[in-house]
């Protein structure tokens, strides 16, 4: 496909010689001032003339190709191009008569590793809304790197490690018979916790106790290391029910726990180095020199280690182990210090090269709805019972909606858990969210329902036919309306977004992108009747169709979500 960014960029280059001219290149939000266009104002400080004059000038002397671009205009020291509209729609079916399913892939990320981390739930503690986000974002971005060619590696850093096994094993100890574990076992859990923590605020005794069992567990201790087993595997075969129903996987689990034996070296490397302090029998490094006033602590007094020893020890590992471009760490803006101060101390720990491939992606907080849910289950809403009540709210529309249809059940788990996802992608990650039902299952507004309502539409159109036209008979001068050529014009876009949603790590530019193509595509529908008379126009008209049934699949395939054939 040709890139018409890159093909303006070179004929800039000839006229002004500057290197660099593809990055000044814009793409109007309003496609009437261009479908690319470049500012003069840059290049007007450095020539010491009006960006007027500048652009009347460049105009002048371009050479472009005009079967390719076929107008320039300068508009207040913008130059604007113009893409010949047959050429777009030529670049786009072809593409698409090669690519298929596979539309939008690239081979970018080729010998390029990147690691996901995300989801990394605390085991025999809730798995609460923030994991979701964490988990819906994570596995979003694992699929749109590999889209992309990267060799993607994604990784639930488990938390399943630290001095709470401690009390976890004396409250088991203590009050194991009392709780049957084979029901909601994680809320048990946490109740036996509370249990505990309480005593041991009260009774000394009990504490040291705790502490001794993990000191046992830390020795590898057969009846400690069995307890903990059983609450990680209690834990995991819940996380696992949401993992089922989301459809997310990961390639490791290695958590905390897996660092243990992984930690002395991270110490020993960094007093090696010399830059370990002592702060009230704590070990630390002081990270004043980058510019973050609160150190890092490495050990505590009592020599154990903690959270972030087990990050750097992370961080190590996965140098070594995957020789990783980018690792990625999806995790909560409440751990920003926190990783902060990890990427900060790595650079004693591991090549530049992996510290500067190291990034935090944040994502702000969420709040659910109130209502039935919450007064039902108290303040730990069970990520479960929300998908399966979204899942229960889908069906109920669809038996309004179309009470036949077949397969209503897998239907409605497409749309709730849909909306579900699109509802979490369709905001920047850092922006704080609630989670509303009306707003993500209703079906006309900018939702993962609406999206695959208009995913259905165009597979009734496509349904109607034997097969796809052949992109030899197809006549593309017919497409000659404003709303086909926008709407051909976003569909070339999308491997652009694809990009810009791996280099921000941002699924909801694949969101927004996706409502775009749909809202185009009704205006499209509604404007122009697809199946006519006219042979001809007709097949130009389906492949388009064909075209954007395509990319609204692949896209939602790359935020996670499914799309059903009939709703
Ligand atoms: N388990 C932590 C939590 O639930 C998140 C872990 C984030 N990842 C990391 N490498 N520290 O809050």
């Amino acid at each position: 496909m040709i890139d018409f960014k890159n093909l303006i960029a070179k004929g800039l280059k000839k006229v002004t010689n500057i290197e660099e001219i593809e990055s000044y290149i814009e793409i109007p939000s309003n496609k009437e001032m261009g479908d690319y266009s470049l500012p003069c104002f840059k290049l007007a400080k450095e020539l010491k003339k009006a960006p007027q004059m500048i652009a009347n000038e460049i105009k002048e002397k371009i050479e472009l190709d005009e079967n390719v671009i076929s107008r320039v205009e300068v508009v207040n020291g913008y130059l604007n191009f113009y893409i010949n509209p047959s050429s777009v729609i030529k670049n786009v079916f072809e593409e698409i008569n090669e690519k298929r399913e596979q539309y939008g892939s690239s081979k970018i990320g080729e010998e390029k590793n990147v690691v996901v981390e995300y989801s990394s739930p605390n085991i025999a503690k809730p798995f609460h809304i923030g994991h979701l986000r964490t988990t819906l974002i994570g596995n979003s971005l694992y699929r749109i790197y590999k889209y992309l060619g990267y060799n993607t590696t994604g990784i639930n850093h488990l938390g399943d490690y630290g001095t709470q096994f401690g009390k976890m094993i004396e409250a088991y100890k203590m009050w194991g018979n009392e709780y049957d574990l084979s029901i909601e076992p994680i809320s048990k859990m946490m109740d036996m916790y509370v249990r505990i923590n309480d005593l041991c605020k009260k009774d000394e005794e009990i504490l040291e106790k705790c502490r001794e069992n993990f000191r046992l567990l830390e020795a590898g201790d057969k009846y400690c290391t069995d307890l903990w087993n059983k609450f990680k595997d209690l834990s995991m075969q819940e996380f696992n029910k949401i993992y089922d129903v989301l459809d997310v996987k990961f390639d490791s689990y290695n958590g905390e726990a897996f660092y243990a034996d992984k930690m002395d070296e991270v110490v020993q490397k960094l007093e090696e180095k010399g830059v370990v302090t002592e702060s009230e029998g704590a070990k630390i490094v002081d990270l004043s020199d980058v510019g973050i006033s609160t150190p890092c602590i490495i050990q505590k007094a009592n020599g154990s280690s903690i959270y972030a020893t087990r990050d750097l020890a992370a961080v190590m590992y996965r140098a070594k182990t995957y020789d990783f471009d980018k690792c990625l760490y999806v995790v909560a803006y409440e751990q920003n210090l926190h990783f902060k101060q990890i990427f900060a101390v790595a650079r004693y720990l591991v090549d530049e090269k992996y510290v500067k491939g190291l990034e935090h992606v944040s994502y702000g907080m969420v709040s659910l709805p109130t209502g039935r849910m919450s007064t039902r289950l108290g303040n730990v809403v069970k990520i479960e019972d929300l998908l399966n009540e979204t899942i229960e709210k889908a069906k109920v529309i669809i038996n309004e909606k179309n009470p036949d249809l077949e397969n209503k059940d897998e239907v409605a788990k497409k749309v709730g858990i849909g909306a579900i996802i699109f509802n979490t992608l369709s905001t920047s990650n850092i922006k704080d969210q609630i989670f509303d039902w009306n707003t993500a299952l209703n079906f006309n507004g900018e939702t993962g329902p609406y999206l695959q309502y208009m995913y259905v539409r165009t597979n009734s159109i496509l349904n109607k036919l034997e097969k796809i036209p052949n992109i030899n008979d197809i006549d593309i001068s017919l497409l000659n309306d404003e709303h086909s050529i926008r709407l051909v014009k976003e569909i070339y876009d999308f491997n652009n977004i694809i990009k810009q949603a791996a280099d921000k790590n941002e699924p909801y530019i694949i969101s927004k992108y996706l409502i775009n193509v749909a809202k185009l595509f009704s205006i499209f529908y509604n404007e122009n009747k697809i199946i006519t008379d006219d042979k001809k126009t007709s097949d130009a008209r389906v492949y388009l169709t064909y075209c954007v049934n395509l990319v609204l699949k692949i896209g939602a395939g790359l935020l996670g979500m499914q799309m059903p054939n009939k709703m």
